[in-house]
């Protein structure tokens, strides 16, 4: 990270939107101070004539923000709409033939799917919700593999009132047990098995295993089945899709609900405890995945939109199943993973469907730039206009390679920061207005109003780094955890007593005004762009029966951002040798079985105690040198033990 920021700081590369891009975009320099102005007038009624604007209501709102209860912040809480009806509905009458999901699958089959058809499947698979007992207020996991139906099933819950809380597929029975738990969840979407990389992927497996020790709130499951693979049905609780919809008429009212109904459920890791229930809403996310796709990304009827993420993250909710059907465009979805067959595999989609607008992960960049630029070149990109990233700080070797080798120079790229929590992109350029610099995420967006403060909550200019902090509440806005308004003030509002909502990232502004993020505050890890709490991988290390304790900590990676590695201590004596490898593996695998592949570690580490101060906290400053390699310089003397280091240091042989 260290090496990363400091060629982020150098970084004095300007490139400014060009002449031609200006011209056709949607929010030109002068709609842009029209913007601020506004906001800066009259925040509330900024973005209340924004939702007039952009979005349907069945029952018009006549408050904008209500902050009665801070931070418990509601907006357009006397409005009714519904975020399918917003998202399919309004539409028909002019677009009804226009494609709304283009879908490229694992073994390069396309099926393509009008606004139309969009309909008529949400239709009668909420209709077959309805028919299967969920109401209004129930919570529907989806735990699907990157294919339409995972969106046919959040659209139909948004279309019933019930709120949606999908489980990435590559989390582990046992995550998933978590979750349908802390949702209290009365139904599971799954399908059978997915198809990545030329494999099927299994999930029911993994939903009964979660069923079978827990999870009693849940009445039924509905399996999808998306390929060969057998699947075993449980009588009286699994429903084939296939059964469930048929017969469903392709007619459904959309329920109308309040405009703070939740709209969804989204766990993400904290610095600690379990995984976080992010609770949004359905009238203010719904604003700001439309305004933010129409303002970032520059969204036209025209485009072809392709958004990486899988909607197991928050960036596909936003930015795949909500923010660009609410504005009515043409979306792409992918089932597979960009090195199968092989590295050209993202660029062979963009040529072959005319992908216009790219927005993917600065670990996929990385990654893909490895193999080099002549794969890139043998497809035909000249479509691109504009490249998003999201995830992590990009460096700059890669956006300078995004720009070049993906962008021909011209695209221009879009970083943009935001969190789960905050629902939307926060702080990002606008394409046609605001000048890039490589690294910089740039500003933050009208109405939002970002700043950087330190210890005390002093706004700091240009220069010092400090808390990235949000003064006045926005209409996406994380609501509360779900089930604890407690943790939610403490988590991101206690440190300012209320007066900001604390990102828990750090960053710094230049002279010219730009936000350089520079990481996280707290003990979450960035891996691939993904959170990890390092005390729910501690966790997991702990409930393995040779293990008495284990610290975690991120080691940086020029692929992942950073690497998960693990110190442990054993509760039996350390094995040497092979023993000691395959106690490696056996640890990494029992990681794997707890949270997901993605949570295994790359190192772990062996000791006969974790380095701790006389008064018992874990010197996680020394094992981040550990881990990086680097010889420790620093005083060690307030060590209970200084020579379990030497231990730590020592590779598994
Ligand atoms: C954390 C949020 C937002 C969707 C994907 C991750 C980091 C995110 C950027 C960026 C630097 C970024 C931050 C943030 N992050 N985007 N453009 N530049 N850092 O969502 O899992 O909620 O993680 O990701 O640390 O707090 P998430």
């Amino acid at each position: 990270m260290s090496n990363n920021i400091e060629s982020v700081l150098q970084e004095d590369r300007v490139f400014k939107p060009t002449e031609a891009f200006k011209k056709q975009a949607n929010i030109t320099e002068e709609k842009y101070q029209q913007l601020k102005k506004k906001a800066s007038e009259d925040y509330e009624g900024f973005w209340s004539d924004l939702a007039k604007e952009k979005l349907s209501w069945s029952k018009d709102f006549t408050v904008g923000l209500d902050d009665s209860n801070p931070p418990f912040y509601k907006w357009f809480s006397d409005g009714e709409l519904n975020a399918s009806y917003n998202c399919i509905d309004r539409h028909l009458a002019e677009k009804e033939d226009k494609l709304a999901i283009i879908f490229e699958a694992d073994d390069g089959s396309v099926e393509q799917y009008t606004y139309k058809d969009l309909h008529d499947e949400v239709c009668r698979l909420a209709n077959a919700l309805t028919a299967q007992g969920v109401e209004k207020g129930d919570r529907v996991v989806i735990y699907m593999p990157m294919i339409p139906q995972a969106v046919f099933a959040m659209q139909a819950c948004a279309r019933i009132g019930a709120i949606h809380s999908i489980v990435f597929g590559g989390f582990s029975a046992e995550a998933l047990r978590d979750r349908i738990e802390d949702a209290g969840a009365k139904m599971v979407i799954t399908a059978n098995a997915g198809r990545r990389g030329g494999k099927s992927v299994p999930l029911k497996g993994a939903v009964d295993e979660a069923l079978e020790k827990g999870g009693d709130s849940v009445r039924k499951v509905i399996v999808y089945k998306r390929t060969d693979d057998d699947v075993k049905m449980k009588d009286d609780r699994d429903i084939s899709w296939h059964d469930a919809v048929a017969g469903m008429s392709n007619y459904h009212d959309a329920v109308m609900v309040n405009a703070e109904h939740p709209l969804f459920l989204l766990y993400t890791s904290g610095s600690t405890g379990k995984p976080k229930g992010i609770q949004h809403s359905t009238g203010g996310y719904l604003l700001n995945a439309h305004l933010t796709n129409e303002w970032v990304f520059d969204l036209k009827d025209s485009d072809v939109f392709w958004c990486t993420a899988d909607v197991g993250w928050i960036t596909g909710h936003t930015y795949v199943a909500y923010g660009p059907l609410s504005m009515g465009m043409t979306m792409l979805m992918f089932e597979g993973v960009p090195t199968y067959p092989d590295a050209g595999r993202f660029w062979q989609i963009c040529q072959d469907h005319g992908v216009t607008v790219f927005y993917t992960a600065p670990t996929a960049i990385r990654a893909l730039m490895k193999f080099g630029d002549d794969l890139p070149k043998q497809y035909d990109l000249s479509k691109l206009r504009l490249l998003g990233t999201v995830g992590e700080p990009i460096n700059p070797e890669a956006w300078m390679w995004y720009h070049e080798v993906i962008g021909r120079g011209e695209c221009p790229i879009m970083d943009t920061w935001w969190q789960t929590e905050t629902g939307a992109h926060m702080i990002a350029p606008i394409p046609g207005v605001t000048d890039l610099k490589p690294g910089s995420c740039t500003k933050p967006l009208p109405g939002i109003d970002a700043h950087i403060v330190d210890e005390e909550g002093k706004e700091l200019t240009h220069g010092e780094g400090g808390y990235l902090v949000i003064r006045k509440p926005w209409p996406s806005m994380v609501r509360t955890i779900w089930g604890d308004d407690e943790r939610f003030v403490d988590t991101y509002f206690a440190m300012f007593k209320n007066k900001y909502y604390v990102v828990g990232d750090s960053a710094h502004l230049d002279t010219d005004g730009n936000f350089w993020i520079m990481g996280r505050i707290d003990d979450v890890l960035n891996v691939s762009g993904h959170r990890l709490g390092t005390m729910e991988i501690e966790s997991a290390l702990v409930s393995h029966e040779k293990v008495a304790e284990a610290a975690v900590v991120g080691k940086p990676h020029d692929v992942k951002g950073e690497s998960v590695f693990a110190f442990v201590v054993l509760n039996q004596e350390i094995p040497e040798g092979d023993a000691r490898l395959a106690l490696v593996q056996e640890l990494r695998n029992h990681v794997a079985k707890e949270i997901g592949p993605i949570a295994k570690p790359d190192d772990i580490r062996f000791g006969s105690n974790l380095p701790k101060t006389r008064s018992g906290k874990i010197m996680r400053r020394l094992l981040r040198s550990i881990a990086k390699g680097e010889e420790i310089t620093s005083d060690t003397s307030t060590l209970e033990d200084p020579s379990i280091l030497d231990q730590f240091m020592q590779p598994n042989k």
